[in-house]
């Protein structure tokens, strides 16, 4: 299977902002284990809490918003240096920085790593971009809660859903942010092109590593599965 999947940075840092290395190692076992099996992959990573750091730190000194996408973006392309790392030779060795240097790159056999691309968007953008770009079978999105709700995963009888329908995830999502480090999810432009290319995508919870194998390996059912009704 060819996969394109989303990292949120968020899966990679604890709460006192140190990198998880055994997560990153663990990422980095199952992703090798699916590829001797045939499968194919594009990993984009998040920005994560580092990449917040520097963004509200760089925002009160007075930077613009597209500078602080730009802090964003790099500092996504250094969290996917780690996966890189980990994944040793089955990675293709360069951060790839462009939709043109990933069809290129891909052609390599290895594992591609993304991390940002441009400002005003979030690396859940990159990864839709990437599964349009490769023509990929499917497209994951690990985060830290187990897939969409209908409402703020916090609020007391929040419901997890199994399958939503692109124009409900439009409308569950219309709250989120749109500055730098604030996207949730996918922001607008992710929404805009899994919706033109109907791609099949999952919402799952990344926090274990496992759950890749679930979904890849073994083709189980977790997390929520974006569906497209018939007039989009
Ligand atoms: P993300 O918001 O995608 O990563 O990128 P995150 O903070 O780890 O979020 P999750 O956990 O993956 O959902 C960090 C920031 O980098 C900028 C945005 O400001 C974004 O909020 N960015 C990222 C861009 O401007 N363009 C990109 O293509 C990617």
């Amino acid at each position: 299977m060819r996969t394109v999947l989303k990292l949120g940075g968020s899966l990679l840092y604890d709460e006192n902002g140190q990198v998880m290395i055994d997560r990153v190692r663990e990422y980095a076992k199952v992703v090798k284990a699916l590829l001797a099996k045939g499968h194919e992959f594009v990993i984009v990573v998040g920005g994560g809490k580092p990449a917040r750091v520097f963004i509200s730190a760089a925002r009160e000194l007075g930077a613009s918003e597209a500078q602080c996408d730009w802090i964003g973006i790099k500092m996504a392309r250094h969290n996917a240096e780690l996966l890189c790392a980990a994944l040793g030779d089955a990675a293709f060795p360069k951060i790839v920085e462009t939709l043109d240097e990933l069809e290129v790159a891909f052609q390599h056999g290895k594992v591609v790593l993304m991390g940002g691309l441009t400002p005003g968007q979030s690396t859940n953008a990159v990864a839709a971009l990437a599964a349009e770009s490769i023509d990929a079978d499917i497209l994951l999105n690990a985060t830290n809660v187990d897939g969409v709700y209908d409402r703020d995963p916090k609020q007391p009888g929040a419901k997890m859903l199994k399958s939503v329908d692109i124009k409900e995830l439009r409308s569950i999502l219309s709250g989120s942010g749109t500055r730098a480090g604030e996207y949730k999810l996918f922001d607008p432009v992710a929404i805009k092109v899994v919706a033109r290319s109907k791609i099949k995508a999952i919402i799952f919870n990344g926090n274990d590593p496992e759950n890749l194998r679930r979904l890849i390996g073994k083709g189980e059912e977790i997390g929520s599965l974006v569906v497209y009704g018939s007039d989009e």
